[in-house]
């Protein structure tokens, strides 16, 4: 079914990759849309592991176009690496990747803006990835960034970048900030970066409205999740770009008309990595418990996740913000060994139910999640490849919450693996893959 955005439905890390992939041998492009090496998504092809950060997942499936959007911000250094270690592992990156000319680029001194904002007393430290992203997307907000296509033009980059890091000098002197930075040395770097991009870049926007007249499909992947978006996330614990399905069309230049199904990602429990409210947040041995088995650790940063339990008001949020036609549902297999399941099927706040979402953070940590005790099924779930053979309370427990949520979950995902993927005859994921 024509065009597919993949989506975070919590607070990232939710499994998107390996969903994206499970996808892409059935698209002709896998597109990007916002976010930058903040984001990483896992790919498991037998016995190797991909780590993506930049570059859509899509790219591991030979053949296949990946696209940078013009709504990501991009460190070249951090995807000339990664393009690197693609090519190593026998990837065509030249072949497949192209990179939007309106993406922005990240430069060391935004990551040491980052550093100034979350160090500083009295400054509220969102417990970011520390990669530049959100300096730079301000920077492209206020109109005076540098894109792709600005890097790569030798007679106006110079000028706009030498302007841009005088701003930066000033700010750094004035807040006393006395990191050392060797603003000219970077220019210098910059201008090699650019000649290595160059064969990549182009009018992506152009790319996917063409490759859709010629018949081909695009899955947009989305990075972070929801809750991370910034208007409808946990402001101001969130990320710099609109990481809803929305931004799939700003951020590539696709029209919204030529979008067919959105698919959610949810793990069947939750995790956030990072500061910021958490409802479902289990500070207890259960917690580290999970934190274990799911191996609970960034991707990038290798920081702890934060784990907690599904939170049924909160996917009912982030399926109306996305609209959701289907639900992916993550890492069924981590809560194999436990004997009861909490499942948060209410807010309250000072003791009175509240509905919808609260805006403010504060709210937010104010909220007392009500619980549900669902059966565990104590079995090991890891090699089922057929809905019907799940145990009675893994199937009793996927039925309790697409009813509590009201959105279909068409997947479940019971491994790593490609193959510990199980879609549901019939629905409307197995509709938007094929
Ligand atoms: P993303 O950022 O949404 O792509 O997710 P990450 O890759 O950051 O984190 C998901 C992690 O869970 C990765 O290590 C995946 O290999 C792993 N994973 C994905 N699906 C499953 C699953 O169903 N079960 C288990 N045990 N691990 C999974
Ligand atoms: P994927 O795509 C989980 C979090 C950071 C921090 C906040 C802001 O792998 O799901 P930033 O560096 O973006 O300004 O940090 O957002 N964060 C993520 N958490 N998964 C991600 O990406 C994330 N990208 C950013 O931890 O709380
Ligand atoms: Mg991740």
């Amino acid at each position: 079914m024509g065009n597919v955005v993949i989506a975070g439905a919590q607070w990232g890390d939710e499994g998107k990759g390996k969903i994206v992939d499970l996808f892409s041998e059935r698209f002709d492009i896998v597109a990007r849309y916002q976010g930058g090496h903040n984001a990483g998504h896992t790919v498991r092809i037998g016995e190797k592991t991909f780590v993506l950060k930049l570059i859509p997942s899509g790219i591991l499936r030979p053949g296949k176009q990946a696209v940078i959007g013009n709504g990501l911000v991009i460190d070249p250094a951090a995807l000339l690496a990664e393009i690197e270690a693609l090519e190593a592992a026998g990837v065509d990156v030249a072949g497949q990747l192209r990179i939007s000319n309106r993406a922005h680029v990240i430069f060391p001194f935004h990551r040491m803006m980052e550093k100034m904002s979350e160090d500083r007393p009295g400054r509220i430290s969102i417990g970011t990835t520390s990669r530049g992203i959100g300096p730079c997307y301000e920077d492209k907000i206020a109109r005076r960034g540098i894109r792709m296509a600005d890097l790569l033009d030798p007679g106006r980059f110079s000028a706009q970048y030498d302007a841009l890091a005088e701003e930066k000098e000033i700010i750094a002197r004035a807040l006393d900030i006395h990191e050392r930075m060797d603003f000219a040395g970077i220019r210098a770097r910059y201008e090699t970066f650019a000649e290595r991009l160059r064969p990549m870049v182009c009018d992506t926007a152009l790319l996917l409205n063409r490759a859709m007249r010629e018949g081909k499909r695009i899955l947009f992947e989305g990075a972070q999740g929801t809750m991370l978006d910034i208007d409808h996330g946990t402001y101001p614990f969130v990320t710099s770009s609109s990481a809803t399905a929305g931004g799939a069309s700003t951020g590539t230049g696709v029209g919204p008309t030529r979008i067919q199904a959105v698919i959610g990602i949810s793990k069947a429990y939750a995790t956030r990595v990072g500061s910021g409210p958490f409802p479902t947040e289990a500070r207890d041995a259960l917690g580290d418990e999970i934190r274990r088995i799911g191996n609970e650790f960034g991707s990038v940063t290798g920081r702890p996740r934060r784990c907690g339990w599904f939170d049924v008001p909160l996917i009912r949020y982030t399926a109306m913000i996305n609209g959701f036609d289907s639900i992916a549902m993550t890492k069924l297999d981590v809560l194999d060994s436990l004997e009861r399941i909490p499942v948060c099927v209410a807010y309250k706040v000072g003791g009175r139910e509240v509905e919808g979402m609260p805006a403010s953070a504060s709210e937010m940590e104010q909220i007392e999640p009500c619980y549900e005790y669902l059966p565990g099924w104590r079995t090991s779930t890891s090699g089922i490849t057929s809905y019907e053979k799940l145990p009675r309370q893994a199937k009793d427990y996927l039925q309790y919450l697409e009813e509590a949520t009201s959105v279909e979950i068409g997947c479940v995902s019971v491994g790593p693996e490609r193959n510990q993927t199980i879609v549901a005859a019939g629905s409307r994921f197995e509709a938007a893959l094929a």
